[in-house]
């Protein structure tokens, strides 16, 4: 094991990643594509625990995603119980099986804040991408959180099948109320991944994007912040993902395996404990997984003399081992990288004009089974 570079923080955000489950089966989910093989989840008392525990190391945050996290019906009770030890606590939902009761019922528990997720500005596009007829739900659901008082905060992914709607995405936003509004390009990980060929945008989409971004930022500028963010691969530098590796984020999933991302437990020769066997303290300080990638002592070249290795900490290690199979590589989007040639194969084909004829993958249980070998 490598030894950390700097004396190890606390955690600022807990990430508790309740379930896999979920009502809809979108193309770009950044959840493992094996999913399906984790189906076990925490019980309540489990959670409490991580909280408390959380809580005890320093975490101030605390982020409720899966999945849907809807699906758990004890989020009433897990929300109440972080926000009585003191976390600012933040509900991401696509909002489907958010009611007017459960509403209620997450204001008296004094949730802080909801991400509401949209796909599109079209009926057609959203239900298409999702796979469910959810539209119309959505926006209802926008309407109910903005007259409870919550800061109305929405998130779109943006990808080639919407990229050209960013202006109707932001009109849409600014009559829901919207005070912030995320326009977050694909990463490819994951479910996006696999269909990247259909979703990554060329160069002169997204730059268009962008100008009419900036366009609605001056006109919006008194009520609604936007924040677009960039793709990666088009940026040509790697981003510190997840602001370092077991810097910021400890992410627990639905069966309590603790990561510092999402998608961590992919990596080969690591092994990333349970909470049900291991304290989050033992977790965030000794585990090997967490300690692995910390600091900058791990690294190869070109990372290990690169004058930016502490800015970026050679990218995304989960990416390195997508595109370079090989963890411990410099981020393949990084110019300088030996498999830069990875990236710069994806970009040049989302320059083509004709669009990707392959059929999309919808993120789904069976799915999941299938392509990680369970069917
Ligand atoms: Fe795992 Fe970037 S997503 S390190």
């Amino acid at each position: 094991m490598n030894a950390p570079a700097a004396p190890i923080g606390p955690p600022m955000w807990l990430l508790a990643e309740v379930t896999y489950r979920c009502p809809l089966h979108c193309v770009f989910c950044y959840n493992p594509v094996d999913f399906a093989r984790h189906e076990d989840e925490l019980s309540t008392d489990d959670w409490l625990r991580v909280l408390h525990e959380g809580r005890e190391l320093g975490a101030v945050q605390c982020g409720f995603s899966g999945g849907e996290p809807l699906l758990r019906d004890d989020l009433e009770v897990l929300i109440a119980e972080a926000r009585r030890l003191g976390y600012y606590t933040n509900l991401i939902t696509s909002g489907v099986g958010l009611t007017e009761a459960r509403l209620d019922a997450f204001k008296a528990a004094g949730l802080d804040h909801i991400q509401l997720s949209f796909q599109d500005s079209s009926r057609e596009i959203n239900d298409f991408l999702t796979h469910t007829r959810t539209f119309e739900l959505k926006q209802r659901v926008g309407e109910m959180i903005k007259a409870r008082g919550w800061p109305m905060v929405m998130n779109v992914v943006i990808h080639r099948l919407n990229i050209e709607h960013i202006g109707r995405i932001i009109e849409m936003a600014d009559a829901l109320g919207a005070e912030y509004l995320e326009l977050a390009n694909a990463q490819y990980y994951s479910w996006a991944l696999l269909n990247r060929d259909q979703l990554m945008p060329s160069r002169e989409q997204l730059r268009r994007a962008e100008a009419v971004t900036d366009e609605w930022k001056a006109r919006l500028a008194e009520r609604m912040r936007i924040l677009f963010v960039v793709p990666d691969y088009h940026e040509g530098k790697p981003k510190k993902c997840m602001n370092g590796w077991g810097n910021v984020f400890l992410t627990v999933t639905p069966d309590g395996t603790a990561q510092p991302c999402h998608t961590a437990r992919m990596l080969p020769g690591l092994d990333f404990p349970n909470v049900q066997e291991h304290s989050l303290r033992h977790v965030w300080f000794e585990s090997e997984g967490f300690n692995h990638y910390r600091g900058t002592g791990w690294m190869k070249e070109p990372c290990a003399s690169c004058e930016d290795k502490e800015k970026d900490y050679g990218g995304c290690r989960c990416q390195a081992y997508l595109l370079a199979a090989d963890p411990d590589a410099a981020d393949p989007v990084c110019p300088k990288s030996p498999h830069h040639e990875h990236v710069a194969a994806a970009l040049e084909q989302a320059e083509t004009a004709a669009p990707s004829t392959k059929p999309l993958i919808f993120r789904d249980p069976k799915e999941s089974r299938r392509l990680c070998g369970q069917d």
